[in-house]
């Protein structure tokens, strides 16, 4: 267990900045996850807190400790690369104790240890195969065990299992969580995949330019996204963009009533925020589709000014093709310049966690 401080850690190639006055507190057997787009700086601000790229500016602290010019091996920390490069000349058992022969343990330790690590992945009795004898899978679990057998304080783990099927990176990522709760490591997890950090983080860090958008629990970065990338970034969001006056969003079909400064905004909502109810011909929003998803509805609505937006309703409604309809909209926020300028309340079933797991 170990806390991990980083204080406006930065870091240039020649004139291209990856990662810009980045600062982030992790606590004791906190697992965050790094979410962005790609070229955000998640991989470099990983390799920076595992010593395997130099910031140029800031610092990195481990327990109070700074570690910012220690090189890898002597860091607290182990990290699994997205390209796992196990030795290919090795079997399993030899690449998971290498780390362990290079500190010196005696031999039946080292036996023990890696039994241990092949045990915590899965793979007991592994051992003596070649790395190539290994499915996708079984070879991420090595390059996870031959990090975990070196008992780091603190885990970096980069697109771990980018390369797997959906399934399997699945059951993958919740043994991940279960191990890390278990050992209770601190963790950092780069991912693509919105659904995995829902899954997996106590926090998420949204990346975007080398700076960080919001760090905050899941529920909080898909309820309350304090700027518009994040808002469009998690989940599904309709924008809808117009003119803030008088304290009201002035929009033919949502003219919701804001606590915002006059002038241009955009209006995010949620499909589950939308409601969409049968209206007399002529109104200014007809169905596009409507699709079943089983659980629920994923309805098309096309307003006349050409906005389409997604409302999600319960599944055996009927809406159909060419249907006008009056959609109302009960949980929005507004932003302007990317910021947040105003948030109305958010309805209490809305909340319910299984949105979540639609988003
Ligand atoms: N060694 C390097 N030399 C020059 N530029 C680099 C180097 N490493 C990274 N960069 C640049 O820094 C930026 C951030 O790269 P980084 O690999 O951290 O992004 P990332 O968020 O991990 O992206 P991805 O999701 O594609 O893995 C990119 O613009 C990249 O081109
Ligand atoms: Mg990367």
């Amino acid at each position: 267990m170990a806390r991990l401080s980083m204080k406006q850690v930065s870091k240039s190639f020649g004139t291209a900045h990856a990662v810009r006055d980045f600062s982030l507190e992790v606590e004791d057997g906190e697992l965050v996850c790094l979410l962005g787009p790609s070229g955000s700086g998640k991989s470099t601000l990983l390799r920076m807190i595992g010593g395997f790229e130099q910031p140029t500016g800031g610092a990195v602290e481990i327990d109070g400790e700074n570690v910012t010019r220690l090189p890898p091996e002597r860091r607290p920390t182990g990290m699994v690369f997205q390209s796992h490069a196990l030795w290919s000349h090795m079997n399993v058992f030899s690449n998971i104790a290498f780390g362990l022969k290079l500190k010196g343990m005696p031999k039946a330790d080292i036996r023990n240890r890696v039994e241990e690590a092949l045990t915590l992945v899965g793979l007991s009795g592994y051992g003596k195969r070649m790395t190539w004898q290994l499915s996708g899978g079984q070879q991420q679990r090595v390059a996870l065990a031959r990090s975990l057998v070196l008992e780091p304080k603190i885990l970096l783990l980069d697109e771990p299992f980018a390369s797997l099927d959906q399934h399997l990176r699945e059951r993958l990522r919740e043994e991940v969580r279960d191990i890390q709760q278990r050992l209770g490591i601190t963790t950092l997890f780069v991912t693509h995949g919105q659904d995995e950090a829902l899954a997996l983080a106590d926090r998420i860090v949204v990346m975007r330019d080398g700076v960080s958008e919001q760090a905050a629990a899941p529920d909080a970065i898909y309820r309350r996204p304090e700027t518009e990338f994040v808002a469009g970034f998690i989940g599904s969001m309709n924008f809808v963009k117009g003119q803030v006056r008088s304290g009201y969003f002035d929009h033919p079909l949502f003219p919701v009533a804001v606590h915002a400064p006059d002038g241009p905004a955009t209006l995010a909502v949620r499909p589950e925020a939308i409601r969409v109810d049968p209206a007399r011909n002529g109104t200014a929003a007809s169905i596009h589709r409507a699709t079943d998803f089983g659980t629920h509805l994923i309805v098309d609505v096309d307003l006349t000014d050409g906005t389409r937006l997604k409302a999600m309703t319960s599944p055996g409604r009927q809406m159909t093709q060419g249907m006008f309809v009056t959609p109302t909209i009960s949980a929005y926020s507004l932003f302007r310049d990317n910021r947040i300028i105003f948030r109305s309340d958010i309805p209490a079933e809305t909340q319910a966690p299984e949105f979540l797991a639609h988003a």
